[in-house]
């Protein structure tokens, strides 16, 4: 197989897991055990390898394990051919990071190696939830299909992070001046590069979504780039600079982009159910996956938390079908032998957990 997987993972003073050990293979994981043995923080490490953080909200502080000053993810994969060590220690307020053994300065290098999309019992925040999540969950598609987007990226925020200070000293004209130039032409680069993705998203996401939600009616995937459509973002800048000065932060940029989802006549976010939200979460996260192997040749690790307590078999059936046919390594949790998983056709590694501790089932 050609691509990415996992072919060990360690997981150290994570949550409840003391010290944890997986080898997977690189087709279908299944993690089982009761409530609270530990599925979801063996989920949560292997996440935390691709991004710096968990996927759950309450943030990486809540993950060290109670009494211990750092967590830590090591791992074994296979990166397009090539053997990869890499290794992660998250404290509270650092992070450290190792690939074959040398020191990382930047996550983007684990991120680019480690690519996991991750559904889980918080997916729907998604939709639900504030554009943060929406934004981040977008970037991670441009971030592996635009070259050069992490770069465009960091300098806005830093120019950003620059102009709000200045904005609250009550800053002369000329010298705000400086900074707007700097921050409209670093947004418009960040803007370009989002909406050279966006078209592809929003198309994938029309045809996923149609597969899962079509009786809703024809879905319609709008994005709002963070400034007022048709005008320049510096144009923008100078218009509202006034106001800026009284709130004394940036009103307009890409920092306020988002996107949402309109079914039927009706925005997802205010009138769908709990369980459709959760399927326009999970078209999410496949189309993050299709789009990946698109640029990439391959498709990303896929993590499906929870999946039997989240979805219908029928539609479980259907987000294990599509994992199958990207050929993704899949790690999937539940507390059962999920019902849905009996119609995976390629290989499998059963893995049990339970207090903590994981082990692999025999003839799993
Ligand atoms: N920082 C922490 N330190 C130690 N233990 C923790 C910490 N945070 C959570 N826990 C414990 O770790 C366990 C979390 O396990 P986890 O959420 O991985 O379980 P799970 O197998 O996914 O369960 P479920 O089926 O309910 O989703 C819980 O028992 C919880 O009390
Ligand atoms: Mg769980």
């Amino acid at each position: 197989m050609i691509g990415v997987y996992l072919t060990r993972l360690d997981i150290a003073r994570l949550r409840c897991l003391k010290q944890a050990s997986v080898e997977p293979c690189a087709g279908l994981n299944l993690l089982l055990g009761g409530n609270g043995a530990g599925k979801t923080s063996v989920l949560e490490g292997l996440f935390l390898l691709g991004s710096g953080r968990s996927f759950r909200s309450g943030g990486h502080e809540a993950m060290i394990q109670s009494g211990a000053h750092a967590a830590q993810v090591y791992a074994e994969l296979v990166f397009e051919g090539r053997h990869e060590r890499v290794g992660i220690e998250r404290a509270r307020s650092r992070w450290q990071a190792l690939h074959n053994g040398a020191r990382v300065a930047d996550l983007a290098e684990l991120a680019s190696l480690v690519p996991v999309v991750c559904f889980s019992p918080d997916s729907h925040e998604l939709v639900s939830g504030g554009a943060e999540a929406r934004r981040r969950f977008f970037d991670w598609i441009v971030f592996h299909v635009e070259p050069g987007f992490t770069e465009v990226y960091r300098r806005y925020s830093r120019v950003l992070r620059q102009r709000n200070a200045l904005l609250k000293t009550g800053p002369a004209d000329t010298e705000l001046e400086t900074w707007t130039l700097e921050l409209a032409s670093s947004g418009e680069r960040v803007a370009e590069c989002r909406s050279r993705v966006f078209p592809r998203f929003a198309e994938a996401m029309g045809t996923k979504l149609g597969e899962l939600l079509g009786e809703l009616g024809e879905a319609t995937i709008l994005f709002r780039r963070g400034w007022r459509e048709g005008i320049p973002l510096l144009e923008r800048l100078r218009m509202i600079q006034n106001r800026e000065r009284e709130v004394g932060h940036t009103l307009a940029g890409p920092h306020r982009a988002d996107w949402m989802i309109h079914i039927g006549n009706h925005e997802i976010r205010d009138h769908g159910s709990r369980g459709q939200q959760k399927l326009v979460a999970l078209s999410a996260v496949l189309v993050a996956a299709q789009l990946y192997q698109q640029r990439r040749g391959h498709p990303p690790i896929v993590v499906l938390d929870d999946l039997a307590s989240e979805l219908d078999t029928e539609h479980q059936q259907r987000a294990l079908l599509a994992c199958a046919a990207l050929g993704a390594q899949l790690w999937v949790s539940g507390t059962q032998g999920l019902l849905a998983t009996e119609a995976w056709m390629g290989e499998r590694r059963v893995f049990h957990v339970e207090r903590g501790e994981v082990s692999a089932m025999p003839g799993g």
